[in-house]
């Protein structure tokens, strides 16, 4: 386990909409090496960035073309390589983003493997036999190859999946094993990749999609064994890099495949939904909403079982938001996201901040698609530095996507100094997790109060009793600890004769 985890404090950045040093509107790596020092100054040390890789864009990069060059409108891979030894020299860590699960259509290996005639990377690929052969329950793209079959996608249709073969094989004509030395030769090509930008200098992968690489896998057996497997070259060949998944699952993803790190996604009705992205029947049922209609126990109920079997092995991330949900901000006001924030930088795991979110940028819902963002686009608009031309982002007379236009957009010259403001709350919590290690991503965490479809939500860290009640009525519960000092507090709470209360909109940290 990379020991740099241990404290680590993520910082997503969506590349093209982060800052553009060359005027040409798209942001790049120059721009994110000069913002080091503002990430750094967050409280965040480790940084994602999603894909920089040579892309035809269909799907903002995650369609790559050429896993071994940075796209150009980016930089170049020794610009790359500057940002990795920059953010070294602040100790900071660089996450890439790693797709192995499909690549581009563009790529060369798939040009190759569209060809009539057999080559090198016919089996690249997932292809049927002929055309004629298209089995319904399989997403193919057909008739569109000089080579006399279907292809199976993993994703959009630009995004033809790689092959690591099947862990049930019900087509003997087309299907592989994940046995079989074509699926493993994928599995090798991509551990090159990631020893390619290792060797440069990364810090690890963020892994996308991490749980599709083998079909007919329900149980992720056979994908599992692969991810062991890269684990151990990991461990072997580069002990201080870090994997975090995409999938979910901790179980599968941590204890079962060896990933340091799973995400807590956004999928709608599971935990992690219910407290901050959840409508139903037209109204907000998140735990996280004035309204108060959560049940913080559709969370724990999921959450505390998983933390249990894996807490020994790697961690769950939490994460204010990412470039494929809304914005919090989108689904409650803003005295709510900082409730909201505060609490999950209060959780275990290793905490994600998406870029933007410190200030609580808004989901610009009304957008038109920009490479294959479609609904998500909205989360993915220009950060907002200052109040010059399109607010401190870009010279550029068109950007990428267009900066937030509203009056009261929130930018960080005018959060920073204001005590009020998200980026407030943001970076003093972020200060505290730092300089509590009970607070941090490896302590543990006990429930004192959370009852169903109940206010307020009572844990305990180590030394330290958090308490919060997002919902607009005043809740008391019985409350047996001796409060020795209020480490932090939105809102009021109060304790009082064996009785906590915590009123409408609070957040508290006590010592006890
Ligand atoms: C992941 C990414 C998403 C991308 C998809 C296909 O879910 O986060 O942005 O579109 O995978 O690669
Ligand atoms: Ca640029």
């Amino acid at each position: 386990m990379p020991q740099w985890l241990k404290d680590a404090v993520f910082y997503e950045i969506y590349p093209q909409s982060f800052y553009d040093t060359n005027g040409d509107g798209i942001g790049d790596i120059e721009g994110i090496i000069q913002k080091l020092d503002y990430v750094k100054g967050l409280g965040c040390n480790s940084i994602w960035l999603n894909p920089i890789y040579d892309s035809p864009f269909m799907d903002a990069g995650y369609d790559v073309r050429d896993y071994y060059k940075v796209a150009p409108r980016y930089g170049t891979n020794d610009d790359l390589v500057r940002l990795f030894e920059e953010a070294h020299k602040r100790d900071m860590h660089i996450l890439l983003d790693l797709v192995p699960g499909h690549t581009s259509d563009q790529h060369p290996w798939f040009l190759e493997a569209k060809k009539a005639e057999k080559n090198k990377y016919s089996d690249r690929y997932i292809f049927t036999k002929s055309v004629w052969d298209a089995p319904p329950e399989y997403r193919m793209m057909c008739g569109i190859c000089q080579r006399d079959g279907n292809y199976m996608v993993n994703y959009f249709s630009s995004q033809p999946a790689l092959n690591y073969g099947f862990y049930k094989v019900d087509y003997p004509q087309w299907q592989m094993s994940f046995d079989s030395p074509e699926a493993k030769a994928t599995a090798e090509a991509m551990k090159n990749v990631m020893r390619f930008w290792l060797d440069k200098g990364a810090d690890g992968f963020r892994v996308d999609m991490a749980d599709s690489l083998v079909k007919n896998d329900d149980e992720k057996i056979a994908t599992a064994k692969i991810w062991r497997d890269i684990r151990k070259m990991l461990d072997s060949e580069y002990p201080d890099a870090a994997i975090v998944s995409e999938w979910c699952n901790p179980v599968r993803s941590i204890n079962n495949s060896g990933f340091h790190m799973d995400f807590y996604l956004d999928h709608y009705g599971n935990g992690y939904s219910k407290l901050f992205r959840y409508e139903k029947d037209g109204e907000n049922r998140a735990f996280f909403s004035r309204n108060g209609k959560g049940n913080i126990m559709d969370f724990l109920n999921e959450y505390i079982p998983n933390l249990e079997k894996t807490k020994d092995n790697g961690y769950i991330c939490f994460m204010t938001n990412n470039h494929d949900m809304p914005r919090m901000t989108h689904y409650a006001d803003r005295e709510t996201v900082k409730l909201a924030f505060a609490t999950l930088f209060t959780l275990p795991g290793v905490p994600f901040l998406y870029y933007g979110d410190e200030i609580g940028m808004n989901y610009q819902g009304c957008l038109t698609s920009k490479e294959g963002g479609y609904s998500r686009t909205g989360s993915r608009t220009p950060m907002q530095w200052d109040s010059s031309k399109n607010l401190g982002f870009s010279t550029a007379d068109i950007c990428y996507l267009p900066v937030d236009t509203g009056k009261d957009a929130p930018t960080v010259e005018n959060q920073k100094d204001d005590e009020n403001s998200i980026y407030k709350v943001v970076t003093d919590m972020l200060a505290l997790r730092k300089a509590n290690k009970d607070l941090g991503n490896q302590g543990t965490i006990d429930i004192v109060f959370a009852r169903e479809n109940s206010y307020p939500f009572v844990f305990k860290r180590g030394k330290f009793i958090i308490s919060v009640n997002p919902s607009g009525e005043d809740a008391t519960i019985p409350f047996d600890y001796e409060v020795k000092e209020t480490l932090y507090a939105l809102g009021k709470t109060e304790v009082k004769g064996g009785k906590l209360t915590a009123y409408a909109g609070s957040f508290v940290i006590y010592c006890i």
